[in-house]
């Protein structure tokens, strides 16, 4: 259930491609974008759920395409499928992300696991960011997205793949957004705190309400919980004409937990 809003076809006119919206925030995206008027492509490798997805959507507004990021003839097909089928690409969100199973030493740490989060998280978004350039730079505009985690801007807090991944990300939002930036396209990150989804839920071995209880008790921001929604509306923002002069900005959207250093307890209240 997506929450009302009160100015609705934010996205109207445009065609968005979204990476992993099969499920998780990806696919609450997909279904943000769809409610404010864009037409939306889906690439996963989820091939079910994703044509599930699309099909709420109907085939006029939505399609599927299978993706694996961490390959760049599936990217550049997901890119020209969607130029097929919607005749241009507005929005691209890198979104597909994975996490490796936790470990608490990095001497315990798989050089496999290290390469496959790296090939997901930081190769799909340079080749998503590659080839959505490649139709944009044509026309001269366009709003690059990727997926970053607080993980981008803080350590200690998931796996050291996860970590530099996301840091990775960063780095590659912002190199991306200083060349294409002379093209008219913007390139943004965003940079979450955690949520209940299977990423979370496979990489702590908890379910969604412990995730959740856990969040709420770690978080700086109390009374409220951070969901998917809440980062389908930052990518809504980014993705639209309202965000037109922001470039190269990463959109730390974690209650202010990673600007607070916890172990001095000036702000805590007694119990
Ligand atoms: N859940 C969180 O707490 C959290 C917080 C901050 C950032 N993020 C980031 O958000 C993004 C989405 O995570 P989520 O929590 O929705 O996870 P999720 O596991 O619910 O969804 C991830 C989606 O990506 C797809 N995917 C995985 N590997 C893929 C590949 N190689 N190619 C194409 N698609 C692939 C999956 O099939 C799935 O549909 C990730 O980049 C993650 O790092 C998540």
């Amino acid at each position: 259930m997506i929450r009302d809003c009160a100015f609705l076809n934010r996205l109207e006119g445009k065609v968005a491609l979204i990476t992993g919206g099969a499920k998780g925030i990806g696919e609450v995206t997909a279904r943000v974008f769809h409610q404010h008027g864009a037409k939306v492509v889906i690439a996963d490798i989820e091939d079910d759920l994703g044509h599930l997805v699309c099909k709420d959507f109907g085939k006029n507004a939505a399609s599927y395409v299978h993706c694996d990021v961490s390959k760049e003839v599936d990217v550049k097909n997901a890119v020209d499928a969607t130029v097929a089928k919607f005749g241009k690409l507005d929005i691209m969100f890198n979104n597909a992300g994975i996490v490796d199973p936790w470990k608490s030493n990095i001497t315990n740490n798989d050089e496999a696991d290290f390469e496959k989060v790296l090939g997901v998280n930081v190769k799909g978004v340079f080749l998503g960011t590659k080839h959505a350039a490649r139709v944009m730079v044509p026309v001269k505009r366009g709003s690059i997205i990727n997926n970053g985690s607080i993980s981008s801007v803080i350590g200690g807090i998931a796996s050291h793949a996860y970590v530099a991944s996301k840091h990775a990300v960063l780095g590659l939002t912002k190199n991306a957004a200083a060349e294409l930036g002379q093209y008219g396209i913007r390139v943004n990150c965003i940079s979450s705190f955690v949520l209940a989804s299977s990423l979370t839920t496979n990489f702590i071995s908890k379910d969604d309400n412990e995730i959740e209880s856990w969040a709420r008790r770690l978080a700086n921001l109390k009374g409220v919980v951070l969901t998917a929604e809440d980062l389908a509306l930052a990518a809504l923002y980014l993705g639209s004409d309202e965000s037109g002069y922001v470039s190269g900005h990463n959109f730390v959207l974690d209650g202010g937990f990673s600007i607070v250093n916890p172990s001095f307890g000036l702000f805590k209240q007694n119990p």
